[in-house]
């Protein structure tokens, strides 16, 4: 028996989760990742509830094993039908994490109807918080990650040992992970699992668009950028043409009215679900060079056990190297 706290509290072989994907986190991708050993999530970002369903009931058809649902609660204007929705299908659903706001109205919610509830936070205040409201398990997310981050900026280095020491739930490291080193290090500084969102993009089974998954295998250290800190908030997206043009604007510092017509979710569809580059933007990683080809999910989650297992192997040379 695995006595990792986050395989034990989700019911799975490895704790590597894929992260809530807004437009391109599908039922196919949850489920492949749950069939590789890992934790996939349907996301409801991005998604009409009705589609919403849709990707749930292929999840459910396409795995035999655990799989979780992502909401940000402040992505809907309502977020009630997404909710009704999970708790229709709460028996197909093992966990569900709860982002981008106060999490304190829904935790009882999902905690009542006997699902597993994650938190995802980016400082200590917010971890501390989200255990007391009875969080059993936190997604830690630093700066390194795509799509929406903090704006108090704090990469994994910083984050995760200082949440580790305080908070007595287990802590799931997010944000530049692409490889066994990722996983190995969010270990050493006292996570228990790992979140990866932009590896999983470039898998077959995600629904982005092709355009997008080969810019990701292109990509290299230097190719994202933060947008949306002239309005207080901070997105790690693609350098793109379009993206330059939304940096250019915020310089002017703008309303957030001014910019909206940039920044809206539709602008991310166009761009990672229908491949119109040119017409938007897309979420990515600080890992992203990290990515040389487009696998399989359950493949992705393998390899990174099995590179996390060697690399642990490799540096047993280091009891010598710090040896009094
Ligand atoms: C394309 C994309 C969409 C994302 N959408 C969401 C989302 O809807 N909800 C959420 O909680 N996190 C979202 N994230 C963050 C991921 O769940 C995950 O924590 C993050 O991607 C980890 O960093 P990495 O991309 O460097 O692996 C998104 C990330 C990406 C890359």
């Amino acid at each position: 028996m695995n006595e990792n706290r986050v395989c034990q509290l989700l019911g799975i072989r490895y704790p590597i989760l894929q992260g809530g994907l807004a437009y391109v986190g599908n039922g196919a991708l949850a489920a492949a990742v749950s069939n590789g050993g890992g934790f996939g999530q349907v996301g409801t970002a991005g998604r009409t509830v009705e589609n919403f369903r849709e990707q749930l009931h292929i999840a459910a058809e396409s795995t035999d094993l655990p799989f979780g649902v992502n909401i940000p609660i402040s992505e809907h204007s309502a977020n009630t039908p997404y909710i009704e929705a999970i708790l229709e299908n709460k028996d197909k659903i093992k966990a569900v994490s709860i982002s981008a706001g106060n999490p304190k109205p829904y935790v009882p919610i999902f905690k009542d109807a006997g699902l597993t509830v994650m938190v995802v936070t980016a400082t200590v205040k917010h971890a501390l918080k989200a255990q007391e409201m009875g969080a059993d398990l936190l997604v830690c997310e630093g700066f390194e990650a795509g799509g929406h981050d903090s704006p108090l900026e704090l990469t994994l280095f910083g984050l995760i040992p200082q949440v580790a020491r305080v908070v007595e739930i287990p802590v799931v490291a997010a944000g530049g992970i692409a490889n066994g080193q990722g996983v190995l290090a969010a270990f050493a500084l006292g996570a228990e699992g790992v979140q990866l969102g932009t590896r999983f993009v470039a898998s077959k089974e995600c629904e982005a668009h092709d355009q997008y998954k080969q810019l990701l295998v292109q990509a290299h250290d230097d190719a994202t950028v933060v947008m949306e800190r002239s309005i207080g908030r901070a997105t790690r997206v693609l350098k793109s043409p379009f993206v330059e043009q939304i940096l250019k604007l915020e310089k002017t510092n703008p309303t957030v009215e001014q910019l909206l017509p940039y920044i809206r979710g539709i602008h991310n569809r166009t761009a990672a679900v229908e491949g119109r580059i040119e017409e938007g933007w897309m979420n990515c990683g600080q890992g992203v060079g990290l990515i040389d080809s487009i696998e399989s999910a359950a493949d992705i989650v393998r390899n990174l056990a099995r590179e996390t297992v060697e690399l642990y192997t490799s540096l047993a040379g280091l009891r010598q190297t710090f040896a009094e």
